[in-house]
């Protein structure tokens, strides 16, 4: 298939990318090369045939409505989006216009482009959202996709709101959608503005890790390459106007998590002591959600998805790569305003 991705620069969107074009899928991946994007993330493939880049803003209708007609996508995969929930608190503006606005005018150019093309059945326009969108859970219960919307931090009310209009865009005018509602992913080329590669980068500076309040939030880790493949599956398989939920299974409260990573950075990279005393309580983060847990029930039974990454398997692989790839990192942390704290306003 010739796929459309909006922010295939960013964590996610170039692992569906490198992994679209590895399996054989043609991409044109549009992208507005925010302070979040890094096109080496997708360095690997970016001298295929099958790849095309277009710097541009889906916030911009006449260049969606352009890129749509130049390359003729058979589907558009939508991952460009603000995603950090702490910049969203000191600053949701941005949030609201490109992750609310952003995607009416993405819906829109779709839908020009589908109707001008006879409105065939085949086409998609895939959402890419968050389990963010569902609020917060007490000590029991999962998020399923009959899970009422209930966000609490304005990045996840944007999430929350483009879901809404993706889903209205196809029950008023037929667009073909299909949405995916994920939990928290890591894996390598995430922004090192994320609880993973902070912890990774605070440890092997010497400096303090940061833990919001006791450490006592829970979430469901699911490795990267596990949500890209559930997302193509998604794409080739679900039917019209369904969503799914996409977790590994995998809940740790965050404190876990931090002694987790710390342990694997113990035995591959040994210091005097172990990277654990650096762990340093800081203030919570305003509306900070307890509990996200995902039952996947669904992608498990109509499409056979499973992830093939373990916790164990999957944080050493991550840590090992952003060990070997400081360079990459320490270009994005030179960027202006990354690893302040960020998110304490109220
Ligand atoms: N990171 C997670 O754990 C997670 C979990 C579930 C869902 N999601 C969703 O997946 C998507 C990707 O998340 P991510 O973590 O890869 O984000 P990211 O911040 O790493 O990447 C976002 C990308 O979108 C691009 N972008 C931003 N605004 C744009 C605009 N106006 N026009 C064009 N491009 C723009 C950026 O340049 C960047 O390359 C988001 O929609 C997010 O809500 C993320």
């Amino acid at each position: 298939m010739k796929l459309l991705v909006t922010g295939g620069a960013g964590f996610i969107g170039s692992a569906v990318v490198r992994r679209a074009i590895a399996e054989g899928h043609s991409i044109i991946n549009v992208d507005s090369l925010t302070y979040a994007a890094c096109l080496d993330n997708v360095a690997t493939v970016a001298d295929a045939d099958s790849y095309a880049f277009e710097h541009a803003d889906i916030r911009d209708p006449s260049a969606m409505t352009s890129v749509l007609k130049k390359h003729n996508p058979d589907a558009i995969m939508h991952l460009a989006a603000e995603s950090h929930v702490d910049r969203s608190i000191d600053g949701p503006a941005a949030f609201i216009d490109t992750n609310v606005t952003g995607t009416y005018v993405l819906l829109e150019a779709a839908r020009a482009y589908w109707t001008d093309a006879g409105k065939p059945s085949g086409f998609r326009f895939h959402h890419i959202s968050t389990d963010e969108v569902f609020g917060t859970l007490g000590e029991t219960g999962y998020f399923t996709e009959e899970s009422p919307y209930q966000p609490n931090s304005p990045y996840s009310a944007s999430k929350a709101s483009s879901d809404h209009l993706v889903r209205a865009w196809h029950e008023t005018y037929g667009l073909p959608i299909v949405l995916t509602n994920c939990s928290n992913n890591y894996g390598p080329y995430q922004f090192p503005e994320k609880l993973i590669p902070v912890v990774i980068h605070k440890a092997m500076s010497g400096q303090p890790i940061p833990i919001y309040g006791k450490g006592d939030n829970i979430r469901d880790w699911l490795h990267v390459e596990d949500h890209a493949e559930a997302l193509l599956l998604v794409l080739e398989k679900a039917a019209v106007g369904s969503s799914y939920n996409i977790g590994g299974e995998n809940e740790m409260t965050n404190l876990e998590l931090v002694k987790m990573l710390c342990g694997i950075l113990d035995r591959l990279r040994p210091a005097e002591k172990t990277y654990a005393e650096q762990i340093t309580y800081v203030n919570d983060r305003p509306g900070h959600d307890r509990r996200y847990a995902i039952d996947p029930t669904r992608i498990v039974e109509d499409l056979g998805w499973h992830p093939t990454y373990t916790p164990e398997t999957g944080l050493e692989q991550t840590v090992q790569w952003y060990l070997d790839n400081e360079a990459w990192m320490n270009a994005l942390l030179a960027r202006d305003g990354v690893g302040d704290r960020l998110g304490i306003a109220k």
